[in-house]
C-alpha cells in the first residue's frame, strides 16, 4: 500500500491545497495530510483548528487521514509508515527551498523521499498569508478558500482586528 504525508501549516487551508490533496488521493492509496504545529510562524488558528478546517473539506475524500505533528517531518513520516512526502511546487521560487528540505530530509532519513505535484496554475499566485491579509480588511476571499473556510477566517480576522481573543 503506498501512504503519503502532504505535510504544512495550513493556517488556513486554501483551495491550492485541497487540489494537492484531491491530486494526490488518486494516486497514492492513503495520504496523511500533516499539519505542523510550527513555533516560528504565529497562526492565525490553532493546530486543532486547522486540523478541523482540513478534515470538513475533505470530509469527501475516503484515504484521506489529518494528523497534527511537532519534531522533524521525517520522524512523523516514519511514524506514519508511509513511504513518500508529497508536496506542491507553485513557482520557480518555490523550488530552491522545496529541493533544499527534500535533499535535507533525504540526508537525515535517506529511505524518505518527496514527489512533487505542480499546483494548478489558478492557484500558483496563492498562500495563506495572501488570504489572511485580505481578510483582516474584510475583503472577499471566496476564490481562494472553501466556503466554510472563508466564514472562519473572516470571523477571526474580525476578532483580531478587534483585539479580542481567539475563541
Ligand atoms: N496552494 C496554495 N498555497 C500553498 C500551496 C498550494 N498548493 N503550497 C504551499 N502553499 C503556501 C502555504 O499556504 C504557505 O503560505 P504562507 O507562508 O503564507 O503561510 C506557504 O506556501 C508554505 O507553507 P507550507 O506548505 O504550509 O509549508 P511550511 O513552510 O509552512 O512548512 C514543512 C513546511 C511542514 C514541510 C516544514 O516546515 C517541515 O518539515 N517542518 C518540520 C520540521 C522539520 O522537519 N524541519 C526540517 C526540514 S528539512
Amino acid at each position: 500500500m503506498a501512504v503519503a504525508v502532504y505535510p504544512g501549516s495550513f493556517d488556513p487551508v486554501t483551495l491550492g491545497h485541497q487540489d494537492i490533496i484531491e491530486r494526490s488521493s488518486k494516486i497514492m492509496d492513503k495520504v496523511i495530510v500533516g499539519v505542523l504545529k510550527n513555533n516560528s510562524k504565529s497562526p492565525l488558528f490553532s493546530v486543532q483548528e486547522r486540523v478541523n478546517m482540513l478534515k470538513s473539506v475533505t470530509g469527501h475524500l475516503p484515504n484521506i487521514e489529518i494528523l497534527a505533528f511537532d519534531g522533524l517531518l521525517v520522524d512523523f513520516v516514519r511514524n506514519c509508515r508511509a513511504d513518500v512526502i508529497v508536496r506542491g511546487l507553485r513557482a520557480i521560487t518555490d523550488f530552491e527551498y522545496e529541493l533544499q528540505m527534500s535533499q535535507t530530509n533525504r540526508v537525515i532519513s535517506p529511505g524518505i523521499d518527496t514527489i512533487f505535484l505542480t499546483t494548478n496554475l489558478k492557484y500558483s499566485y496563492l498562500s495563506s498569508s495572501i488570504v489572511k491579509e485580505i481578510a483582516m480588511y474584510q475583503g472577499d476571499i471566496s476564490a481562494f478558500v472553501a466556503p466554510e473556510i472563508a466564514v472562519k477566517v473572516l470571523s477571526r480576522a474580525e476578532d483580531v482586528k478587534n483585539g479580542r481573543p481567539a475563541r
